[in-house]
Order: structure tokens, then sequence, then C-alpha cells
């Protein structure tokens, strides 16, 4: 579905067009595909299975700048409960420094207020052009180039939304995308929640998750998940096992939960299906619940490396587990 947004005149005399595509929508497709062609395998993946109408209940919407009813800019959302990852900023080469990727923002900002949005989420560059201008709507950084815009910052705005309650285990799926990136953008507390996705403290799971979505979409050898999920929609675990990307046939197994759902953290880990191999885990060397939670399924302490990593800028130990999987 299209809705025309807004409609500027540009410094150039060019006229602008901004329109909102919701996906679905095969119209548009091939023109938004063409747009983003330049994008890795698990992002076209996503864009197409999302304008295709096969990416369950995640909201994804492509802010386009048109001239002469040709897609020249592109600012795409993909959101759930208000939540959401802001991506894919992108302008054609020859029509950059007009002033259009500061007005197809502008009209994508109005829209996300307007409907109520909760936060967003983006990766980019450090201090680099286009943080100026993400910074400039009022984005602020967690981490390096991870940026968040949330009134109030990220970590005190979700509290409610993370607040203690009955949750469940389930597949993973893409309405799961923004949720789960909300979870490992806030510092929970929990110290090496992933070794796998290097969830060391906060990390953004953009990238990592559409790639997981893109593996399992391909039933990948050795990749799987499960989603730790809430009463009100919240992703508040993940657990993923993954092939190393050190050994051949061995996995990786992590497993993260926010401390208000750790009574969940083995049910999540025990839902996990295994690959067959060998099994390997780490867990922060102080992080003893999570340490118990690895040997009661079966992994064994395999060893220690010591200052591994830093845990909010402090050198931390790392115990190792393992196990083998028939
Ligand atoms: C980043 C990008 C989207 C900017 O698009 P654009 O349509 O040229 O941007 P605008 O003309 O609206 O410029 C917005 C502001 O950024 C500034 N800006 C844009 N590109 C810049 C650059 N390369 N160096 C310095 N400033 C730059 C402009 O001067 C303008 O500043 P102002 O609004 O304060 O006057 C475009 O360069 C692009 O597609 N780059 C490749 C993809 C990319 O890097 N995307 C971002 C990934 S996170």
């Amino acid at each position: 579905m299209q809705t025309q947004l807004d409609h500027a005149r540009l410094g150039s005399g060019e006229d602008l067009t901004i329109v909102r595509v919701d996906a679905p929508d095969e119209a548009l497709g091939p023109e938004v595909r063409d747009l983003l062609g330049h994008k890795g395998d698990s992002w076209r993946e996503h864009i197409r299975a999302a304008l295709a109408g096969e990416t369950d209940l995640l909201e994804t919407r492509f802010y386009l700048g048109l001239i002469d009813g040709y897609p020249v800019a592109n600012v795409m959302t993909v959101e759930r409960h208000g939540f959401g990852l802001f991506g894919h900023v992108f302008t054609r080469p020859e029509h950059r420094l007009k002033g259009i990727c500061r007005l197809v923002i502008s009209a994508q900002m109005e829209c996300f207020r307007s409907r109520g949005g909760r936060a967003l989420l983006l990766g980019t560059g450090f201090e680099s052009p286009p943080y100026r201008i993400y910074e400039s709507f009022g984005f602020r950084s967690i981490k390096g180039g991870e940026m968040a815009l949330c009134e109030g910052g990220i970590d005190a705005a979700t509290q409610d939304w993370f607040a203690p309650g009955p949750a469940e285990v389930v597949e993973p799926r893409w309405e799961h995308w923004p949720l789960v990136s909300v979870l490992a953008a806030i510092d929970t507390g929990e110290p090496l929640r992933s070794v796998g996705w290097e969830i060391h403290d906060i990390q953004l799971l953009e990238a990592p998750y559409c790639s997981l979505m893109y593996q399992l979409g391909r039933n990948a050898p050795g990749v799987s998940a499960r989603i730790l999920a809430a009463a009100n929609g919240a992703v508040v675990g993940c657990a993923t096992a993954l092939p190393s990307r050190d050994w051949p046939d061995v996995f990786q197994v992590d497993v993260f939960t926010h401390l208000n759902f750790t009574v969940y953290t083995k049910a999540l880990l025990e839902a996990l299906p295994l690959p067959s191999g060998k099994l390997i885990a780490a867990t922060d060397r102080m992080d003893e619940r999570k340490a118990d939670i690895f040997r009661s399924c079966g992994f064994e302490n395999e060893g220690t490396l010591q200052t591994q990593y830093r845990y909010r800028g402090e050198p931390r130990d790392i115990l190792l587990f393992g196990k083998v999987n028939a």
C-alpha cells in the first residue's frame, strides 16, 4: 500500500514526492528492490519477503523520495509494538547533497511519531556524516555508532515494557527482529549475554537477527534459535546455536534473558534444538547463575580464559563449557 506523505521543490528545481510504501506491496516491489539492490543477501531476502507478504507480523515501511515518479532515495523501518529498526538510508549518487535524505527522514519521523512510535535503533559509523544527520533528528549514541531515538533514553523508557510476568518459548519469527534488538540494546545487568552475536554489554542485533532469519529460511546446518516472549509481546530472552567462526563442526550455544525473566532461562535453553557435534558455550566467571544452567543442561567446564573481554569497561574472565551432542 502506498501513501503520499509530502511534496517539495528542491534547490535544483526538481520536484520531490515522498511516499510511504507499507509492505506487502508488489506494485513498487521491483523499483524498491532495484534501489536497494546493492544490499547483501540477507537484507535483500528480507526486502523480497516483506514486499511479498512473507514476514508475519513485522511492519516494514519504505519511505521513498521520487523524482518524476522514479525512486531516488529510501529510508526503511521495521517495527513491532512501536519499537523499530531504522536503516537502508540511501540516496542515489547523482541526487546526493540536494537535501533529499533530510526531507525523507523528516517525513518518516513525522509518520513514526503520529503512530505513537516508542523507540528506533540504528547503526552507522561513529561521527560519520550520516551519524550527524541522525543526531540532528534526535538519535543519540548508545555505544559508538549504535544510536537510539527514544524519549528519556532507551533504558528508562523500556522499564515497563520489561516488567516481570508470564513468558513462553516460541520459534523465531520476523516480528521478533526489532524486539530482540531492543533487548540487546539495553544494559540488563547480565554480562556476556552472547558470544555468537558478540553481546558483551549491549549490541545492535539488526544485522545478526536478519542473518539468522535468512539462514533459518535456508535450513542452514547447525543454526537454530528460540525466543522467550512475554505476554505483552516483549522479547525477553533468546537462545541460539550457530556454527563456530573458528572451528569446523563446532557450534556456539548462547542464551540470554532479561533479569526479570531468569526463571525461564533454563527452559529456554532446553527448548533450543541442538546440532549434532561439539557444542561450546561461555559465561562471565562472575555469572554463577548462567554457569549452573549450562551445567544442568549437560555442559562441562573445560577451562577459564582470564581478562578475555571487558564489561562496563572492566576486564573480565570467562568460563568455557563444552558438550558433545550425539
Ligand atoms: C548518507 C546519504 C543517505 C545522504 O543523502 P543526501 O540525500 O545526499 O543527504 P542530504 O542532501 O539530505 O544531506 C543532509 C545533511 O547531511 C550533510 N551531508 C550529506 N552527505 C555528506 C557528506 N558526504 N559529507 C558531509 N556532509 C554530508 C549535508 O550537507 C546535509 O547537511 P545539512 O542538512 O546540515 O545542510 C547519502 O550520502 C548516501 O546514500 N550514502 C551512501 C549510503 C549511506 O552511507 N547510508 C547511510 C548508512 S548508515
